[in-house]
């Protein structure tokens, strides 16, 4: 029989990894502790854990009676001793020890003698200790978000695309004097574009309420240069024509956004292939500056 392992070690052991678990279950929030739930778990086990204890010594002490009289006082003796000074001993110094005698087998046919070591315990518990948190490890990478590689992927992904929108909010916002041109953006303006526009112009441009911004026709020559002049009529709208409303300057469309949509218009605009079923040209032929 081996010595008793004591219950300040085993008690706090347990519900450590009860803990755990938890934690891990929670999908690592450490608020849960308090949830009343959980305490009385944690509170049932305990009182649970202490009972078994009882019971464990109990039985403990029952077995001590069937051992011989030498084993029994020196199981006593190694009891008493302090807890930790007999872990390093079992650890390292007892192996040790016992190598002097080591069971030997003996294979006979081939004539080499194996020797059977006992492993030290702290390799052994150390084993045991990988195979419990390999199960808990499977089971919480299978069933939950706990330490999951994707999920924690999507949560850094979610966090840096809130933290571009921050910064694009408080970056200054494009005027007609500073907004160009940016090959860049036209993917972007396109889906504002169909937001915001499309419903006169249609997604493609080619007119509806609104005149084709997709021939060299133009009603409006507020700028010199193509870009320009889209971007001045998404910001200030039609001096002439009250349903080509302000976009910019009324703050329903920021200046930035306002970028994006014009290269977008500019890009179909400069596009050779037109759509083939485009409003009619309305007002013009403008040939517009190169812009700069
Ligand atoms: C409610 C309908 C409507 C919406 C929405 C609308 N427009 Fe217009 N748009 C018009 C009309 C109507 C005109 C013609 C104005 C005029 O006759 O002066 C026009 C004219 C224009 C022109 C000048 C075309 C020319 O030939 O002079 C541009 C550029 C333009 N719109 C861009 C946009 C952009 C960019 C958006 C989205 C931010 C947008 N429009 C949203 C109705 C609309």
């Amino acid at each position: 029989m081996r010595p008793r392992v004591p219950d300040f070690i085993t008690i706090p052991f347990i519900i450590i990894v009860i803990t755990f678990v938890f934690y891990v279950f929670s999908g690592g929030n450490v608020s849960y502790i308090w949830h009343p739930v959980s305490l009385s778990v944690l509170i049932i086990s305990l009182i649970l854990l202490l009972i078994l204890e009882v019971l464990n010594k109990f039985i403990y002490n029952q077995k001590l009676k069937f051992l011989s009289q030498k084993e029994r006082s020196k199981l006593v003796e190694q009891n008493r001793k302090n807890y930790f000074v007999r872990l390093y001993r079992s650890g390292f110094l007892d192996a040790k020890e016992e190598e002097k005698d080591v069971a030997v087998i003996d294979h006979g046919f081939d004539e080499i003698l194996e020797l059977d070591n006992r492993l030290p315990s702290w390799w052994v518990n150390l084993f045991y200790l990988t195979i419990m948190f390999a199960v808990i490890y499977f089971l919480a990478y299978t069933f939950t978000d706990f330490a999951h590689p994707e999920k924690e992927y999507e949560l850094d992904y979610d966090k840096q695309l809130a933290e571009i929108q921050a910064y694009e909010k408080t970056r200054p916002q494009m005027t007609l004097e500073t907004a160009r041109f940016d090959e860049n953006l036209v993917e972007e303006g396109k889906v504002i574009f169909k937001e915001s526009c499309a419903t006169c112009h249609e997604a493609d441009g080619r007119g509806n309420i609104g005149p084709n911004l997709t021939d060299g026709y133009w009603i409006n020559k507020q700028e010199k240069s193509l870009f320009k002049n889209v971007f001045h009529m998404a910001w200030y709208g039609s001096e002439n024509n009250p349903t080509m409303r302000a976009f910019g300057a009324s703050g329903e469309i920021k200046g930035n956004d306002i970028q994006k949509i014009a290269s977008y218009v500019y890009s179909i605009n400069r596009n050779p292939k037109k759509p083939s079923d485009g409003k009619a040209p309305e007002g013009e032929k403008v040939t517009w500056e190169e812009e700069q």
